[in-house]
């Protein structure tokens, strides 16, 4: 069963330590969220996963992290500046105000009034000063795409790694959008993550790259753990295209508030590096770019047969980081009965992203040998470097084993008098709730085999 409601999930992320209102003690701001102890691990867990599959196997992609601050001048050739905005409405009655297409019938959401301004373009980018005086004349905006840096730093990338075309770059980190309405938990919201590659083909080539990576990007999310059922792909109408693309298919996921965006991957054409190139005038540009007159390098590929230079077109696979997460717990929340008409709480993540791998529990706490052996057993564990290990040492055991459900924890160790005598400890399976005693020696070999 996926859980029933955006409240339901959002009690959970706050009763269990995945996520919490941003600058919750004064009040909280719109759109701010942090991730908790368990947050951050889910969140690590999947850019992990998203960057082993397009970094570390395959042969064709590199990485980068760059800067958050960006220059007005790469958000200016980008388009970013001038076309980056979303229609904004005043209520004039009661001063509230609101993305154009959240209202109906020319109707406030709030007060029913139909007293409204038209609608005019509000960009969408936050701005900061840069250096010690803030006149307004050196400033830097952050991020509102990983993207663009991805493009200015394609020189570089050439030169340092001599790949050649068809390759990509990757790129995991944060991206701000000024939302006029943040909404539904951490589906829109202001600062946010970004999972992006740019991956470079020749312009003839692009069609066929693209649909290559629309079926990756499907399978990597089913993958994870998404039900085939809650996904689909929906093809961008024309109209609705972002200004730099000439196609775009949508990963879609049935959210608890209704079916949205997950991922779109684009087919960015040749508008990137052919805006922020040098020496536009020596290429066969196809889209429409923006003059550029600052730019100092060429971001040009040369056809060794053909001895000619040109533009490479870009297929770019982008996916939220925080819609992700929100659609893998909406995936993996469950309630279940189970005996005696009690109910319990599971989140089935697939074990890759659990945010605990598993949880060392002394039946004893305050008998040292116990303890002591836990521990040992806990150090030994996280020694193998597949995730974090808890040693669970409060609470009864049927609470820890609630509890550990409900983070997602796929094993509990419990650590007994029995273990003191045999040197063996009891497994519990978080799916099926079973229980099995296992040697501590083969204890190893049962966990590596369990996570791969
Ligand atoms: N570089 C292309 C790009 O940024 P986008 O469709 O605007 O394209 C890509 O964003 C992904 O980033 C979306 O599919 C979504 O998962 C995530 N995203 C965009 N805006 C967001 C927001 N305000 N809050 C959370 N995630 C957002």
């Amino acid at each position: 069963m996926v859980a029933k409601s955006m409240e339901e999930l959002a009690s959970l992320c706050k009763r269990r330590g995945f996520i919490f209102q941003s600058n919750d003690i004064y009040g909280g701001i719109k759109g701010l969220y942090d991730y908790g102890p368990m947050g951050v691990e889910l969140k690590n867990n999947l850019k992990n996963a998203w960057w082993k599959s397009m970094v570390y196997e395959r042969d064709d992609v590199e990485g980068i992290d760059a800067s958050i601050l960006s220059s007005p001048i790469v958000l200016k050739q980008s388009g970013h500046e001038d076309t980056f905005t979303d229609p904004l409405i005043d209520c004039k009655t009661c001063k509230s105000r609101w993305k154009a297409d959240q209202l109906n019938e020319n109707t406030c959401p709030s007060c029913k009034s139909k007293d409204l301004t038209e609608p005019r373009p509000f960009n969408l980018m936050f701005k900061t000063a840069i250096g010690p005086v803030d006149d307004g004349t050196s400033f830097a905006y952050l991020r509102p795409e990983t993207c663009q840096q991805i493009f200015t730093n394609f020189k570089n990338i050439l030169d340092s790694t001599s790949r050649t075309i068809p390759f990509g770059i990757a790129q995991v980190g944060k991206a701000f959008r000024n939302e006029i309405t943040p909404r539904n938990f951490i589906f829109r919201v202001r600062e946010f993550e970004q999972m992006e590659l740019e991956f470079f083909v020749e312009p003839g080539n692009a069609d066929k790259w693209h649909k290559y990576w629309i079926d990756i990007r499907l399978e990597w999310w089913i993958n994870q753990g998404i039900s085939k059922n809650n996904i689909k792909l929906l093809n961008v109408e024309e109209k609705e295209l972002s200004h730099y693309s000439k196609a775009t298919t949508d990963i879609m996921y049935n959210f608890p508030h209704g079916e949205e965006e997950l991922e779109g991957i684009a087919n960015r054409t040749d508008f990137d590096l052919g805006s922020h190139t040098k020496n536009q005038g020596d290429f066969t540009i196809n889209s429409k770019v923006n003059k550029n007159e600052n730019s100092t390098t060429k971001l040009g590929i040369q056809d060794l047969e053909k001895k000619t230079w040109y533009i490479p077109y870009v297929i770019e696979p982008s996916a939220g980081v925080d819609r992700g997460v929100l659609a893998l717990l909406n995936e993996a929340y469950k309630e279940e009965k189970i005996e005696n008409d009690n109910t319990r709480t599971v989140l089935a993540l697939k074990p890759h992203l659990s945010p605990i791998k598993a949880a060392v529990i002394p039946l004893k706490k305050n008998n040292d040998n116990i303890v002591v052996l836990s521990k040992k057993i806990k150090n030994n564990l996280q020694k193998l470097g597949l995730g974090r290990i808890m040693l669970e040492n409060s609470g009864n055991i049927g609470k820890n084993y609630r509890r550990h459900d409900e983070i997602g924890t796929p094993i509990c160790i419990t650590v007994d008098f029995e273990t003191l005598e045999d040197n063996s400890v009891t497994v519990r399976d978080r799916d099926t709730m079973k229980q099995e005693r296992i040697s501590i020696d083969n204890l190893t070999n049962y966990y590596t085999n369990y996570f791969n």
